[in-house]
């Protein structure tokens, strides 16, 4: 079969390779991939920056945020022939730590869990590929292709989560947030922070293109600028961009008792000129607390697909703004200006 391989590390490996069938190994469900979500972590791979193979093998299959229906499932297992799924990215390390051991593996504490299609496991981007049914979760036939955005809804389904835990820790009425990036994790943030009822602002250096729409559309406010102009000392602050110039703006502006949750990856080499000091002192004196946020667990994908089934299709079929065949991959991994979640089909419906 088909499939978009990589040699991690290596800029400009990536090629459509044909490989051998799933391994019986990776479980007894077989699932067809109808289509696989590109984001900054596929392009940081692709760019030799960032990945793992399997042991003992060179080439790595992408792909995480995945679509498929189950071809075969065996008797009594949660999902069945036909229905729509999507496969959890990360597997628990085989020690475990403390917290794999509770299926909580996206808080490993000795970082030898495995991810799938981004260190030591294949992905999700070939034509099948096989799962054990503790590891797929079925999404609501309604949402169709649409169901690739299951996954990055997981993952900030998990910010919030611990943005109510952390903000928990005191008498916790948030009314205000402030999410930094209107790309498909900030949007799927300020969705959700909507659906809480909270007024929700999203800051973007976009000044055209659809994600103002999207913003707006969504009953959020779009900010483009300062996050200091952009709305004063909101409760919480949702960063998605890994801009480390935001991350400092985001700790220093957020509100007294304010949340900042982070889940943009940064790529490091910049240096700040900042004064340290001043910043110790305001967090301490407005009991700032500033948490990071990565991966989630079968409960943050439960969420999410609760929030996709309370989502208008119309804006999600916005988000996603750019599908294209597998043998065209290329094109999808060149992103434009305009583009929100590009998405590869692989056997389209
Ligand atoms: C994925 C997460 C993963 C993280 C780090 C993200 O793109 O959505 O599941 O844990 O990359 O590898």
């Amino acid at each position: 079969m088909k499939a978009l391989t990589v040699i991690p590390l290596k800029a400009g490996s990536a090629e459509l390779s044909d490989v051998d069938d799933p391994p019986e190994t990776d479980g007894p469900v077989l699932v067809e991939t109808l289509a696989i979500g590109i984001c900054g972590t596929d392009a940081e791979i692709l760019s030799g920056a960032y990945g793992w193979p399997p042991p003992g093998r060179e080439r790595l299959v992408l792909g995480h945020e995945s679509i498929g229906r189950v071809l075969e499932a065996p008797d009594g297992a949660p999902v069945k022939k036909g229905d729509l799924v999507v496969g959890i990215v990360r597997r628990p390390d085989p020690v475990p730590c403390a917290n794999c051991a509770v299926l909580e593996w996206d808080f490993c504490r000795n970082g030898q869990y495995t991810e799938r299609g981004i260190k030591q496991h294949d992905g999700y981007l070939s034509e099948r590929y096989r799962i054990t049914p503790d590891f797929v979760v079925k999404v609501n036939p309604a949402l169709g292709i649409l169901g690739v955005l299951l996954e990055p809804t997981s993952v900030v389904a998990k910010a919030w989560e611990e943005v109510d835990h952390v903000g928990g820790r005191a008498h916790w009425d948030p009314k205000t947030v402030l999410v930094t990036g209107a790309g498909p994790i900030g949007l799927l943030a300020a969705l959700i922070g909507v659906q809480r009822g909270l007024d929700v602002h999203v800051l973007d250096q976009m000044t055209t293109g659809v994600k103002p729409d999207l913003v707006r559309d969504l009953g959020a406010t779009y900010h483009t600028g300062a996050v200091a102009d952009a709305v004063p000392g909101p409760d919480v602050v949702i960063e998605c961009t890994g801009v480390a110039s935001l991350v400092l703006d985001a700790m220093t502006h957020v509100g007294i008792g304010g949340v900042v949750c982070l889940t943009g990856v940064s790529s490091g080499g910049h240096t700040l000129n900042l004064d340290e000091g001043a910043l110790n002192r305001s967090m301490v004196l407005e009991n700032v607390a500033v948490v990071g946020s990565v991966n989630a667990n079968r409960r943050h994908y439960e969420a999410a697909a609760v929030a996709l089934a309370a989502a208008d299709p119309a804006w999600l079929a916005r988000l996603v703004n750019r599908r294209v065949p597998l043998a065209q991959w290329q094109e999808a991994v060149q992103r434009g200006p305009d583009d929100v979640k590009v998405i590869i089909t692989v056997n389209p419906e």
